[in-house]
């Protein structure tokens, strides 16, 4: 069995090619993955912007789908997987009817995908299946959310972001500092060069129960605009006391300490998060996917932690870990096989939820 993945639901247009094996441990092989980045696009304005997104979409996808298939080597597909949701609905729109028409035209199924399932399933394409039950935190520029999977392919929500998204709020503390779109890798790297201890940044903890999602106990939430804003006060205090403008940079060496403190922070809070579930529940692995994993200091951290309580850690590789398909190709399999096809009035869903 050979199944295509489409990815669109962002600022990646991507296309993979994932084969099924008979290998138990590792149920697929990835034949190709390709991902053409808007990144160079966006970072003009400062962030995402969804119209442009859509419609760098629409011209590219012929071409990443082409590549996709000549370098994994194959014709004819047997099945195709793309992202219904969540996401942009003008991108996840062009990656929809794209593969809607490419199954319609082949007579193959079309297997409709969760975009964060796709996150979740990158760590079992690189490594096999995940000793279970598992906790797996889900960490992006859209998402922070932290799931329970105690049977392939079951995903449950233990609790996410009330506000922003982790990476969100890296690419927003980038713009107040002047490092450019996206942060994350900015920070990441000037994290390095600065005293984690240097600036106190407050941390959140959530304990009560969010009145909208009253089936969540609250208690494994995350926040993460409270950081934000302290950096920005911390900023705004500093120019004055300095008397720099507001378009001119802090020194060097103080912006290298306030990324490395606002990282300690950010890759803390995630942990102690993700090690208290896998405590609570019994985990017998915990996984970390989406773009945010991609940090440095969050691979390093939870290896260490995992090494200490004797629990395997389990984290994609740099390419499976921001937006792709192969992701989406692999969720697909799974979904196929559990006997999930979409019809022809298969729709987008910008906030569609994981069941
Ligand atoms: O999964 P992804 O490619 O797209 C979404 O679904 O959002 O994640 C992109 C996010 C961005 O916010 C980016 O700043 C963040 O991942 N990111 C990082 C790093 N590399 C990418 N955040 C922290 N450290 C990094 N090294
Ligand atoms: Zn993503």
């Amino acid at each position: 069995m050979i199944i295509l993945g489409l990815e669109t639901s962002c600022d990646e247009t991507a296309a993979a090619v994932v084969e099924e094996t008979d290998d138990q441990g590792r149920p697929w092989r990835l034949r190709s993955s390709v991902v053409a980045s808007q990144m160079a696009l966006h970072r003009e304005w400062g962030g995402i912007v969804p119209e442009l997104s859509a419609r760098q979409h629409i011209r590219d996808i012929c071409g990443v789908v082409s590549r996709a298939q000549a370098e994994a080597g194959v014709e004819a597909v047997d099945a195709i997987a793309v992202t219904q949701g969540p996401g942009l609905v003008g991108s996840l729109l062009v990656g929809l009817s794209f593969a809607k028409s490419l199954a319609w035209a082949r007579n193959v199924p079309l297997v409709p995908v969760h975009h964060l399932a796709g996150h979740i399933e990158s760590l079992v394409l690189e490594n096999g299946e995940m000793p279970l039950p598992a906790v797996v935190l889900v960490v992006s520029g859209g998402h922070t959310s932290l799931y329970r999977v105690a049977t392939p392919g079951h995903y449950e929500l233990l609790g996410r972001t009330r506000d922003d998204a982790a990476g969100e709020a890296y690419d927003k503390v980038a713009k107040l500092l002047g490092l450019g779109y996206p942060g994350g890798p900015v920070i990441d790297r000037r994290a390095a060069r600065g005293d984690d201890h240097a600036v106190p940044f407050p941390r959140t903890r959530i304990t009560h129960a969010d009145r909208n999602a009253p089936d969540l106990p609250g208690t494994r939430d995350f926040s993460f605009s409270g950081l934000k804003t302290s950096v920005l006060r911390h900023v705004t205090q500093r120019r004055t006391t300095l008397r720099i403008g507001d378009n001119e940079p802090l020194p060097d060496p103080e912006i290298d300490d306030i990324c490395a403190s606002f990282q300690r922070v950010v890759v803390e809070t995630l942990l102690d998060r993700l090690f208290d579930a896998a405590r609570g529940y019994g985990a017998m692995s915990v996984g970390i996917a989406g773009g945010v994993s991609a940090n440095s200091r969050l691979r390093a951290d939870s290896r260490a932690r995992g090494e200490k309580r004797g629990i395997p850690v389990f984290i994609p590789g740099i390419e499976l870990s921001t937006d792709n398909a192969a992701m989406i190709a692999a969720a697909g399999l799974r979904n196929y096989r559990a006997g999930v096809t979409a019809g022809w009035d298969l729709s987008a869903d910008a906030s569609l939820t994981l069941a």
